[in-house]
């Protein structure tokens, strides 16, 4: 029995995806079979609820100098990021000289909109190319992983931060009593930490599996989080429900006794009893679902190979590391990925080793179908892309349920 990363708890396993390779880092076709694989399978702590990996991969392969992601290319996200720092800019950083530290701040998405605003700011990030193209802007990065001894340095370098902020990163955190432990060194008296990432309850309604995959080593829901703060001396204080990326939640979080808890807190605690997120069966109907969904994408693109049709993917995923190779869909099945990440193409996806090609390849010639992988972009995609369907192409889906679109 493995034990709970947060509370010591057994964690009974609930779903294994079986040898899943590290999901973000890309093959050059010379360099296939070189990908780091492990076991991806995902329990829950029966002590305190918390949904998370059995296996762990060391950080260092998951988010090397060169990690592909760039969160600046979608548009969507883009102005989610603007909203939200003009909301902080406005409360909890309008204060005389604040400060703000940002966990994994990629290529600057969020920081450059602090920055812009003349707020001291350091974003700490160990992805080195991102961090680079977010200090090319102006914009302060030190990189490197955020812990307990580099949080330490920070406060002595600079004093204390109002707002700790971090965007789908403390999830992918297995060590995160150390990162607990760096906010409690480094925030202000009265100041906040705040993270964003994907949402338990949405993943198990509308069973995202393809959430799951090595980054994502937690899946957090309310219950659980208030559970993980008070162990590192944290309240949770406000929670607030937000679309991006699928379902998300944000979490804040304060040192216990330092700010009044809104009632958005119980509310959702009472909504996550009501959906039982916190019941074993759920878990187990969860999984039935994943092996039905993938069993039927399989078929569906089996039978239009064997009618000759020609499908592609969009989008070059995290996610799509899980589908395809827990699917077992490879470029017999899947011709090409269009990606616009230029890291990404010219590349192959990991372990499924589908060749990832410019999205200029989508329409020369348009294929019959595409897998949107990318379906958490699906409103700004699919109006991108008008024409692929006005040309008779059709969009396959596969959450919550696989369906044309
Ligand atoms: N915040 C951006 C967003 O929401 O689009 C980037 C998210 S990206 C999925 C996760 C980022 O976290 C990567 O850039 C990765 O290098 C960074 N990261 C991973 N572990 C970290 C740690 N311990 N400290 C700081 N950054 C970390
Ligand atoms: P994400 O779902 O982890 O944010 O990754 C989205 C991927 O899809 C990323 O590799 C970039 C790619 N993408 C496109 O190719 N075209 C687009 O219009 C958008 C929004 C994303
Ligand atoms: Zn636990």
């Amino acid at each position: 029995m493995t034990s709970c990363r947060i509370c010591g708890g057994p964690v009974v396993e609930f779903f294994d995806f079986g040898r899943q390779p590290v999901s973000d880092v890309f093959p050059a076709p010379a360099d296939i079979g070189t990908e780091h694989f492990y076991r991806l399978a995902v329990g829950f702590c029966t002590d305190c609820t918390m949904v998370q990996q059995l296996e762990e991969v060391d950080r260092e392969k998951m988010f090397p100098a060169d990690y592909p992601y760039r969160s600046s290319g979608s548009s969507l996200m883009r102005r989610h990021f603007e909203e939200t720092a003009a909301h902080y800019l406005a409360t909890e950083l309008n204060g005389p000289d604040p400060f703000y530290v940002e966990i994994g701040c990629n290529d600057g998405i969020m920081l450059n909109s602090v920055r812009a605003a003349g707020v001291r700011h350091l974003g700490v990030d160990p992805a080195e190319h991102a961090a680079l193209a977010a200090g090319a802007t102006g914009s302060r990065v030190h990189i490197g992983f955020f812990e307990e001894p580099a949080a330490r340095r920070i406060r002595e370098a600079e004093g204390p931060a109002q707002l700790v902020f971090s965007a789908n990163t403390i999830s992918h955190i297995a060590y995160i009593d150390s990162v607990f432990a760096g906010a409690r060194a480094l925030l202000a008296e009265g100041g906040v930490f705040v993270f964003e990432d994907r949402y338990l309850g949405d993943i198990v309604t509308h069973t995202y599996f393809d959430q799951v995959y090595d980054e994502h080593f937690y899946l957090f829901s309310v219950r659980s989080v208030q559970a993980m703060a008070r162990q590192y001396g944290f309240d949770l204080i406000d929670v607030e429900h937000l679309s991006v990326h699928g379902g998300t939640m944000r979490y804040t979080t304060a040192r216990a006794g330092e700010r009044t808890v809104r009632p958005a807190v119980a509310r959702w605690l009472a909504h996550e009893h009501d959906r039982k997120l916190s019941e074993q069966a759920t878990y187990a109907s969860f999984g039935a679902k994943v092996e039905s969904h993938c069993a039927e994408l399989r078929a569906l693109l089996t039978r239009l190979k064997d009618e000759g049709k020609r499908v592609v993917g969009y989008g070059a995923t995290c996610k799509s590391a899980t589908v395809t190779n827990y699917c077992g869909i490879g470029p017999d099945l899947i011709s090409a990925v269009c990606d616009s990440t230029p890291d990404k193409q010219h590349r192959v996806t990991p372990g499924s080793h589908i060749p990832i090609l410019p999205p200029e390849h989508f329409s020369s010639p348009y294929p019959d179908y595409a897998v949107l992988f990318a379906w958490n972009h699906a409103e700004e995609i699919m109006a991108k892309e008008q024409e692929f369907k006005a040309a008779g192409g059709r969009w396959i889906l596969y959450v919550p349920d696989v369906h044309l679109a």
